[in-house]
């Protein structure tokens, strides 16, 4: 039986370890997506050398060489149609997006956020949580809508919020949860398993359609 994979692009900023996850999780030849391209807004992304060292293609694209957030973002766009790029996956890429270029990618571009939207949107979603004193926190993997940090979610995975937790300690009971779901909203999405309905993402023609991971011991 012939299959093709998704040719997926992965935007970065940093340090890129969800860029790794679904690295990791692509090299599997039954994976629905190929990770063929890591592009970067900052040359020094951490994440960019672990690319290179996987044989990926790399793109180094910087907003500083631009002067208006269009003109940036046409320039991506040149260097994801020259990489027939199919699905756009945002991980930890640190640019607001105009409501040009998410319109370029509705329904093709996934964002991970590290919190349960719609609560805590925009930065510093543990610091604030604690905060709040809530008992439950998360991450979510989410297509991109031209709102911040909103448009129709795909995975979600809850932890607990603990006594004694600093936010470096929840961040890190976060990321490990972050590193799970994204390459798993990756495989529904590349292999036509969602349907976007409004705001809900239907999970259809798999035996566990369930796109929600609760995780109580963290
Ligand atoms: C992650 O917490 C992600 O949820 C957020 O930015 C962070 C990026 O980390 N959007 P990394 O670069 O993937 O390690």
């Amino acid at each position: 039986m012939s299959f093709s994979r998704k040719r997926v692009a992965i935007l970065i900023s940093g340090r890129g370890s969800n860029m790794r996850s679904l690295v990791e999780a692509a090299r599997d030849k039954h994976f629905p997506a190929e990770i063929a391209l890591v592009l970067s807004n900052v040359a020094s992304a951490e994440g960019l050398k672990f690319a290179q060292g996987q044989g990926i293609a790399t793109e180094l694209v910087e907003h500083k060489a631009f002067s208006d957030r269009e003109s940036f973002e046409r320039a991506m766009q040149a260097r994801l149609e020259a990489h027939g790029i199919e699905l756009v996956c945002l991980a930890g890429f640190m640019r607001v997006l105009t409501a040009w270029f998410v319109e370029q990618w509705r329904g093709k571009m996934l964002n991970i956020h590290p919190a349960l939207l719609p609560s805590y949107r925009g930065l510093h979603t543990h610091e604030r949580a604690l905060a709040d004193g809530v008992k439950i926190h998360g991450a979510t993997v989410h297509f991109v809508s031209p709102e911040m940090d909103a448009g129709p979610i795909v995975v979600q995975a809850a932890v607990p919020v603990l006594d004694g937790d600093t936010a470096e300690i929840l961040a890190a009971r976060v990321l490990a949860q972050e590193h799970r779901i994204y390459p798993l909203a990756l495989e529904l999405v590349t292999g036509g398993f969602t349907r976007i309905d409004g705001a809900r993402v239907h999970v259809e023609g798999r035996e566990d359609s369930s796109a929600a991971l609760v995780c109580p011991k963290g």
